[in-house]
């Protein structure tokens, strides 16, 4: 059945998440047909659903040690409402979908969602996770649909891991990984978050491990989205820097053709696979930025630094239901998109929710 779109309310978090930052083009002037486009011509093709914003881990990069609040069961969406939401971005022009958290596999029986994401038709499924509890599940997972997974991993030193994540094992998350590719959910890239003076002195070592096994490894500068409001410039890693200490070792080169993702590829000379970095802080790539982001709790974002949040919740538990009016949603909140971040910029200020909240 084809609904008719529907007039309704849309309530921006502006009044609670600060002020509407906007680019400044008004709404009137926002195409209502055609792919997720905003005021400066990015087309979007990525969504991030975040599933939940609980995690068994407290990485020192991400949240605080004690005291987080978690949403309360019955606002985060259900499987159901992600799959509506997510489908009315798929007939918007969105091709590829990945789940986050927190930690996606918190949530129970992930691989239904998988299912229904599955069905919509999405060519790429993946998933950002912690390892955790991957490896009992991947082949659920990949069953279901799931294409491939990110793990998230600092440090090769077991005692080090724990220290940056405040728990988990490195053991079990480098077992999740080989789990993970047994799967098929390959190929497994494996996230390592730097933080100058904790785990800069493991680049080579985890080069050393990507070429072993054949994992790409992504380095990522630590951006202001942790909890404890610890981040400093001081404690980034440029990129630049781990590609020409990595290459000074093992001689690279970019990969040619490579589409404008976040993380800029470098493959090793020699034949022995690829590394890559996310230089979301020294070198931005928000002109060529195609995603968007569904929060746990039913909010569209536009960035990770945006202050401005569209609620679709409202739409899918409202009376007046209709598909019509997630799309405007989604054409909104892309539309309102600013230029940039603007980390480093002197009006730059934090985004009231950390990335556990947003998802990765
Ligand atoms: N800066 C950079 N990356 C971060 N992540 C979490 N917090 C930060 C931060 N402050 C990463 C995780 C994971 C992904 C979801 O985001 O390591 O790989
Ligand atoms: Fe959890 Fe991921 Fe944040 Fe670490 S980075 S605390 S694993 S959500």
């Amino acid at each position: 059945m084809v609904r008719e779109a529907q007039p309704v309310r849309i309530r921006t978090r502006a009044e609670t998440l600060g002020s509407p930052d906007g680019n400044g083009v008004a709404d009137a002037t926002m195409p209502t047909t055609g792919p997720l486009v905003d005021a400066f011509g990015r087309i979007h093709r990525d969504l991030r659903i975040s599933v939940t914003d609980r995690c068994n881990l407290r990485c020192t990069y991400c949240m605080p040690e004690e005291g987080v609040v978690f949403l309360p069961r019955q606002e985060v969406l259900s499987y159901e409402e992600i799959t509506r939401v997510a489908a009315a971005a798929h007939r918007l022009g969105v091709t590829t979908v990945r789940l986050s958290g927190g930690e996606p596999l918190l949530r129970q029986h992930l691989h239904r969602l998988v299912g229904y994401l599955s069905g919509v038709g999405f060519e790429d499924i993946a998933a950002t996770t912690n390892g955790m509890f991957l490896a009992a599940r991947a082949a659920e997972l990949r069953d279901a649909g799931l294409n491939r997974v990110n793990v998230s991993c600092d440090s090769l030193d077991p005692e080090q891991f724990a220290r940056i994540r405040r728990g988990g094992h490195l053991a079990t998350v480098l077992a999740a990984m080989d789990a993970a590719e047994v799967a098929g959910l390959t190929p497994v890239k494996v996230n390592v978050v730097l933080v100058a003076g904790i785990n800069d002195g493991e680049v080579e070592a985890f080069a050393a491990f990507g070429r072993e096994t054949g994992r790409t490894v992504r380095f990522i500068e630590f951006m202001p989205l942790d909890a404890s409001g610890t981040w400093d410039r001081s404690l980034v890693v440029a990129a630049g820097e781990v590609v020409e200490r990595i290459g000074s070792r093992w001689p690279l080169e970019p990969v040619p053709d490579q589409e404008g993702g976040p993380a800029v590829r470098y493959r090793y000379r020699d034949g022995a696979g690829e590394v890559g970095v996310i230089a979301s802080v020294t070198q931005p790539f928000c002109g060529s930025c195609d995603r968007l982001r569904l929060t746990a709790d039913g909010n569209v974002r536009n960035c990770l630094f945006a202050h401005e949040e569209i609620s679709v919740r409202d739409i899918l538990r409202g009376d007046q239901v209709g598909d019509g009016a997630i799309e405007t949603a989604l054409r909104r909140a892309v539309w309102r998109k600013r230029a940039g971040h603007g980390i480093g910029e002197p009006d730059f200020t934090r985004p009231r929710r950390t990335m556990s909240m947003i998802g990765g």
